[in-house]
């Protein structure tokens, strides 16, 4: 491996682990491992593995929590560590362009939560699961994000988004943090969530924040012109204060599940984590929101059964009619996420099928294919995102039928034709999914290409990224580029096809 520029020691110098303390059955033994040091920084040349598809030509990019101890204070939320943002380049000037050598970058962020805290040398800020004695708050009213969600290029540079946050704009070769992108206009204590919709066609971009206030809460929808100017700012009042991650953006609409997570903004305020002042309260109902996605304005307030979605997989439009995939479950996935007992409980998701009619404002069927796995992170080829996709691939748990603690350990594709599961890459024991798949498109054929996943293997102490085909996930991987260093799991990534 050749190195292209220096590699850094983690700032903390984290060699304790945490250990696994809880369950009653471990079926991910050795996963607290990963969470345990905060990796190196590196960027460097890798030798690549087997043979990658010549199309395979681009850039993967992947964020997640990477640090969880800062100071003497140790997180113990998956959601509350620092987000740390890897870069794969596959047949690129930044590579080598016969793809034999790929560019592999994984470098902190450093926005305002870690820039305080490395110049203070210890934990300032409360985290999403974490409070502690004198913590702080981003001007008393919300977290300061570890910037560790999602990440997408914009306007030639990487975005990095945190929840409920303006993102911090990276170099999209080496990850430096270049600033906080305030798209113009917005204040720094403006929310944005972590889910914004890039329109890959015409370069636009669209999102929402919560406002949390308990007596006027609202969602606000913002879009952005390919320019980056900022076309649509609309305000809409909830009726209750709730948490949305996600959201779906069709031809005509934006929609919104408002379910009823509610935060109880006086018990955050005074000192209670985020995850503390979050209630389940199913007995409030649940409503998606559809607005005009073009003006922002309101057309259907929908009431909807019962559950809770964290990921959409696409909204797209069937005639007149707005139809929402999802992956559905029957209560929030949070209190699963405690590091390193990790999905501990025996719960399973459903992949389903919304049939709206937003001008009626009503519900006009639900279509659910039934699993008995926990699926998370769908995807599906850009080229047919929003219009409506026979098929999605997904990170599944495969023992989520069972108690004890478990971790992501299969790729799955699911079909809506099939009816469910069609084709799947089980990791080998003690092998878990690192982060979330990008999907490759294949020019030359209409909805074949490859996947990028990344994968961690906590008893040996290493990651790689493979390279699967998506048409023979079951085959197992085509192509690796092993790490130089065990990166912990990550959640949400994006693929750039070079042009
Ligand atoms: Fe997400």
């Amino acid at each position: 491996m050749n190195e292209v520029t220096s590699e850094t020691s983690a700032e903390d110098g984290l060699q304790d682990d945490p250990g696994f303390t809880g369950c009653v059955t471990d079926w991910a033994p050795e996963l607290e491992h990963a969470f345990a040091a905060s990796p190196a920084e590196g960027d460097r040349l890798i030798a690549v593995e087997g043979e990658l598809p010549s199309f395979v030509r681009g850039s993967y990019y992947a964020i997640g929590p990477g640090r969880f101890t800062v100071g003497g204070v140790r997180y113990g939320h998956w959601l509350d560590g620092d987000g740390l943002v890897l870069g794969l380049h596959l047949g690129v000037a930044e590579a080598s362009v016969d793809g034999r050598q790929a560019r592999v970058a994984h470098r902190f962020v450093r926005g305002t939560k870690q820039a305080d805290e490395a110049a203070a040398g210890k934990a300032l800020y409360r985290t999403f699961g974490t409070a502690f004695a004198d913590d702080q708050l981003r001007r008393g009213l919300g977290l300061e994000s570890p910037t560790n969600v999602s990440v997408h290029p914009w306007q030639g540079h990487l975005l990095a988004y945190g929840e409920q946050a303006l993102p911090w704009r990276l170099d999209p070769v080496t990850l430096e943090t270049l600033g906080e992108e305030n798209f113009g206009r917005l204040s720094p204590a403006s929310p944005l969530s972590a889910h914004p919709w890039l329109d890959r066609l015409t370069g636009g971009l669209a999102n929402f924040g919560i406002g949390f206030s308990p007596s006027r809460p609202t969602l606000t929808y913002y879009r952005l012109d390919a320019q980056g100017e900022m076309v649509v700012r609309q305000r809409h009042a909830l009726d209750h204060p709730v948490s949305v991650h996600d959201f779906g953006l069709s031809e005509r609409y934006a929609a919104f599940d408002l379910a009823p997570y509610v935060l109880d903004f006086a018990s955050f305020r005074s000192g209670a984590s985020l995850f503390d002042a979050l209630t389940w309260m199913p007995e409030l109902g649940r409503t998606v929101l559809v607005l005009d996605c073009e003006t922002g304005s309101e057309i259907a307030r929908v009431p909807m059964p019962s559950g809770y979605c964290l990921h959409l997989v696409e909204a797209w439009e069937d005639g007149q009619t707005l139809v929402i995939d999802m992956i559905e479950m029957e209560e929030p996935i949070y209190d699963q996420y405690s590091v390193p007992e990790l999905f501990p409980a025996a719960r399973s998701s459903s992949v389903v099928r919304y049939r709206i009619d937003p001008a009626a404002g009503r519900m006009l069927g639900r279509e659910a294919l039934d699993g008995e796995q926990m699926l998370d992170f769908p995807i599906s080829d850009p080229r047919c995102a929003g219009r409506g996709c026979d098929s999605f691939f997904a990170s599944a748990i495969s023992r989520s039928g069972q108690p004890g603690r478990k971790f992501f350990d299969r790729l799955v594709r699911v079909d809506w034709q099939a009816g469910g599961e069609a084709d799947a890459w089980q990791a080998p024991t003690g092998t878990y999914l690192g982060g979330e798949a990008g999907f490759v498109p294949d020019p030359q054929q209409a909805s074949e290409g490859a996947i990028v996943l990344p994968v961690f293997e906590p008893g040996a102490n290493r990651s790689q990224i493979l390279i699967l085909d998506a048409s023979r996930l079951a085959a197992g991987p085509i192509a690796r580029v092993p790490l130089p260093v065990m990166l912990p799991p990550l959640f949400h990534a994006w693929f750039e096809a070079a042009p």
